[in-house]
């Protein structure tokens, strides 16, 4: 569960894990990492002086920027700007696209359209999403950012107070809208142009005036001025007094979900409240440069600590009314949201009767079972929309639950919904799939499709609990099975000899009778090595992840082949591509490939698939793995059987490579002799051109274009 300390921590930005907890066999069962959060606010003149790094440090390295403006006149100023930067080679591309667009769009389209831009130009993950804008465009473009790849880096630029004072939180989320939706938005930054806001010269307005008031309600300095007779006041110079008290109680009390920071009240119908209103919280210390006196060009610093923990447990009829591995977890009272997988009338039966009988015995305030039927094509943002509105028609708060039911499918939706509910409602993981019980059911991450792009929209949102209950998988197709195995030796291969040496002595026997105690020790230890190796990078900061072995290529395949490759079949063809490059750019003997791919078939499961030509994956892996993974490869590799590694740069292997690699595959999948490598492999440099770059058939196209003014500048 995530628990949240507002503290002062000198030094650099990092996710700090904790020893790992064991128990039961010896084995990791848990997770526990902390979480530092960076919120920014820099107060500046001339933010738009050619030559002003204000905006180009705020970005972090950020090479693509995708900015929203509201105001024609200062996506202008900001282009200008931007060209500046990329004339100079600190940006390769930047697009300002017209906030006012975004305006009659509802539910999610407003990020929908955010996003779609931001794939038709290719940002990648350490890029940076910018918002020059009112209240709700600001808030789209930041739940853009904040789910765009799972998180991408967003800068906010406010020349207007209200529009400021709602933008000084750690998360970010809609004001109004159907569904309501809100995401954890890492790291805010927050820059506000000074010359702007005090240079307006027109009278306070409205909400100016709603929010000087509001200030000065928590800020005694701003008050006296006010009573002093707010009438003889300048605009700019009340304007002035307002940023002086929004340094002052920021200093007082931190950004946050607190009463401080509302934003005015606007005049669209006000959301279902489903979130207990934050009081004002105990002060909080900042990092707080002195700024020279009377001096509004300020700095604030503030960082929070979140802990994340949570528990994998196995346990055996978790459905049961009477099983306490799922009562605790369910308090009393508490209202509880089911989504079911429906693949099975008794598993969608067991759950409306566990909780029904918890419910009889006045456990629970309430519940509702919503059965879901589960299709590769169904992780969607549609899905997702529908249930969150139905979480905020229940109103489910702090104190309810969500519990999730069925594979990653369905533990994927939920988990998202659970993270963009604004209610902060926790989520519980019940797993029915060997694919959820060892690798969805056990990470952090959630996410949905979007446009048929897997997981483009996602976050990192743990969940209460995952219950694992191997009953589930008596009746789980052979074909489900084979892909929780192609998991299992994917982190086995990176992570666990011994769990390797298991599964090839033992896969086909792991369903019958005999093969259960073995069965046992292989989920207990797939789920603890999954543990051990997201606790040490939980929130991908850093991109090297061992975990992505045989997704790199997986999800393109997935995707190429329309869905017809499952999501498990897909990693086992990238698994056995991976190790080819890995072989090919020295990182693991020819001989440790070959052993891993006699295993992927022994058990059943493709280690090629035509639905790909070598050179399509070559231009998905510039065009799509790159972008997801920085602008590095970092290809994870095994470099012996239960040690990972990493070719980390394309530059490692060539056009040539991967079409040597794929045709091996392909001869030893179908009995044909490889085919000679084809044109590209032939062409030269061994990363290849960068001219096919842009061919990505989706990228670019009209029906992603957002529409009316865009200032389109930079080279693609
Ligand atoms: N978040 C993560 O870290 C992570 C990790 C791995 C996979 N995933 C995601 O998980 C999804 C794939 O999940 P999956 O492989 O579990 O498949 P799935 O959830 O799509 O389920 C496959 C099929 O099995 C059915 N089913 C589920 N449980 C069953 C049971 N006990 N008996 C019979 N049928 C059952 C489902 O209804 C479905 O038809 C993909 O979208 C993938 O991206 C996420």
């Amino acid at each position: 569960m995530p628990t949240t300390t507002p503290v002062t921590v000198p030094g650099p930005s990092h996710d700090v894990p904790r020893p790992a907890a064991r128990s039961g066999p010896g084995l990791k069962d848990s997770f526990r990492a902390e979480l530092i959060d960076i919120f920014e606010l820099r107060m500046r003149r001339n933010l738009f002086s050619p030559g002003n790094p204000t905006l180009l440090r705020a970005f972090g390295g950020a090479r693509r920027i995708l900015a929203v403006c509201d105001r024609p006149e200062q996506g202008r100023r900001l282009a200008t700007y931007l060209d500046h930067w990329r004339d100079r080679g600190a940006l390769d591309h930047h697009r300002t696209v017209d906030g006012r667009t975004l305006t009659g769009l509802s539910g999610a389209d407003p990020i929908r359209a955010v996003v779609r831009a931001a794939v038709t130009d290719r940002l990648g993950r350490r890029d940076a999403f910018l918002s020059i804008a009112g209240t709700e465009s600001t808030a789209t473009t930041a739940l853009a950012a904040a789910m765009y790849r799972r998180y991408a880096h967003a800068v906010r630029v406010h020349d207007d107070l209200p529009a400021l004072l709602a933008s000084l939180h750690w998360d970010a989320r809609t004001v109004a809208g159907d569904p309501a939706i809100a995401a954890a938005g890492r790291d805010p930054f927050v820059v506000v142009d000074v010359d702007r806001l005090l240079g307006d010269s027109g009278p306070v307005r409205p909400d100016e005036e709603w929010a000087l008031r509001h200030l000065a309600s928590f800020d005694d300095v701003l008050a006296d001025q006010l009573d002093r007779g707010p009438d003889r006041l300048r605009p700019s110079v009340l304007r002035r007094a307002a940023l002086g008290a929004v340094t002052r109680l920021l200093r007082r009390y931190g950004p946050g979900d607190h009463r401080v920071w509302q934003p005015p009240p606007t005049t669209a119908p006000e959301p279902e409240p489903v979130r207990t209103p934050a009081s004002i919280p105990a002060p909080m210390r900042v990092s707080f440069p002195a700024p020279a006196r009377a001096s509004i060009l300020t700095s604030v610093r503030a960082y929070q600590i979140r802990e994340v923990s949570y528990q994998v447990t196995f346990a055996s009829g978790v459905l049961d009314p009477d099983n306490p591995a799922l009562s605790a977890y369910l308090p009393a009272g508490a209202r509880v949201l089911a989504v079911v997988d429906d693949y099975s009338a008794e598993v969608t039966g067991a759950t409306r009767r566990t909780l029904a009988a918890r419910s009889r015995r006045g456990r629970l305030g309430g519940f509702t079972v919503l059965p879901v039927r589960s299709s590769p094509r169904g992780k969607t943002l549609d899905a997702a929309e529908e249930l969150l509105r139905t979480a905020q028609r229940m109103r489910l708060g702090p104190d309810d639950r969500i519990l999730a039911v069925g594979g990653g499918t369905v533990l994927d939706l939920v988990g998202y919904v659970a993270a963009c509910h604004p209610g902060g409602t926790p989520y519980l993981r019940i797993p029915t799939t060997l694919v959820g019980l060892v690798d969805a059911g056990v990470g952090l991450k959630v996410g949905v499709d979007l446009d048929g792009r897997k997981n483009l929209l996602g976050a990192y949102h743990a969940p209460m609990a995952c219950l694992c209950d191997p009953g589930f998988l008596a009746t789980l197709p052979d074909a489900e099975f084979r892909c929780g195995l192609a998991e299992i030796v994917k982190i086995a291969l990176v992570r666990d000899a011994r769990l390797y040496t298991l599964v090839e002595e033992h896969h086909h026997a792991l369903r019958t009778p005999d093969g259960a105690p073995v069965l046992d020790e292989v989920l207990r230890r797939a789920v603890a090595a999954m543990l051990v190796e997201l606790e040490e990078n939980p929130w991908e900061r850093r991109l090297r992840r061992l975990a992505d072995f045989g997704h790199e290529f997986g999800h393109v395949l997935e995707e190429r082949s329309d869905y017809r490759l499952r999501h498990g079949e897909a990693v086992a063809i990238g698994m056995a591509l991976s190790c080819r490059l890995g072989v090919s750019a020295g990182r693991l003997p020819l001989a440790v490939a070959e052993r891993a791919e006699t295993l992927l078939r022994r058990i059943g499961l493709p280690t090629y698939d035509d639905c790909c030509a070598a050179d399509e994956l070559w231009r998905a892996l510039r065009t799509h793995v790159l972008p997801h993974k920085g602008g590095e490869l970092h290809l994870a590799v095994p470099i012996g059987i239960g040690l990972g590694g990493f070719v980390d740069s394309i530059d490692e292997i060539g056009a040539a490579d991967l079409h040597r690699a794929w045709a091996a595959l392909r001869a030893l999948a179908t009995g044909t002799p490889p085919a000679p490598a084809g044109p590209e492999a032939d062409s030269g440099s061994r990363s290849g051109s960068d001219s096919d770059s842009e061919s990505d058939s989706r990228s670019g196209s009209a029906e992603w274009a957002v529409p009316a003014w865009t200032w389109d500048r930079g080279s693609p």
